[in-house]
């Protein structure tokens, strides 16, 4: 077992199963865009993995694009404040948009974007994330691509981070209490 592994308490959502849903998710874009050019938006950093692992699967001629924002800093809580680091590299009027993202917990960050990108005009505007949180959506959403429901806990891998670590993961899972911890120790000397 490596160092990132020893940090995990539990899996919530194990590497074959996320595989398969994924496999899923696929095949039904790849059945709805069939006669559609499908633009894929990633949200940067968290959905990379997914969205590297969905497009694989996808048998349509698609292409990507990326937007960075930039909602929890380094916490564990949704501070509510959506930031856009990086915005798409190209038009997306009267094209279809597909947005990629890791995981919903309040939703701020994901229908921020939804507005965001409506007003650019686009042909269709969906949304695919691969987890969502139990009871914790401040907003209704229409997900049309969902994945898996977890509980309303702060996780780890497949993409999601703790203060920029542990997003190569191949699984999801909560973090050991000692974790958090050595984070803080490292990050601030004056920490016991
Ligand atoms: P929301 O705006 O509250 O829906 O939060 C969405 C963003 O917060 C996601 O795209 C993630 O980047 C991040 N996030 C939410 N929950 C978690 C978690 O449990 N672990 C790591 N990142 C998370
Ligand atoms: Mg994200």
């Amino acid at each position: 077992m490596s160092y990132v592994h020893e940090d995990i308490d539990e899996v919530l959502v194990g590497q074959e199963e996320i595989q398969e849903k994924i496999s899923d998710l696929a095949k039904q874009i790849t059945e709805d865009y069939r006669d559609k050019d499908l633009l894929l938006v990633g949200v940067l950093k968290g959905a990379f993995v997914f969205m590297s692992d969905l497009a694989r699967e996808i048998q349509l001629p698609i292409e990507f694009d990326f937007m960075a924002v930039s909602s929890y800093g380094s916490s564990t809580k949704s501070s509510g404040v959506v930031r856009i680091l990086k915005d798409l590299d190209y038009e997306i009027t009267a094209r279809h948009v597909l947005l990629v993202e890791d995981i919903i917990d309040s939703g701020l960050t994901i229908s921020y974007l939804l507005r965001y990108l409506k007003a650019r005009g686009p042909a269709s505007l969906e949304i695919c994330s691969l987890f969502w949180k139990k009871g914790e959506q401040a907003v209704p959403l229409d997900v049309k691509y969902p994945g898996f429901e977890i509980p309303p806990v702060f996780v780890v891998g497949y993409g999601l981070d703790y203060a920029e670590r542990y997003r190569n993961l191949p699984y999801i899972g909560v973090l050991k209490p000692s974790a958090y911890g050595a984070e803080a120790e490292k990050t601030d000397p004056s920490a016991p």
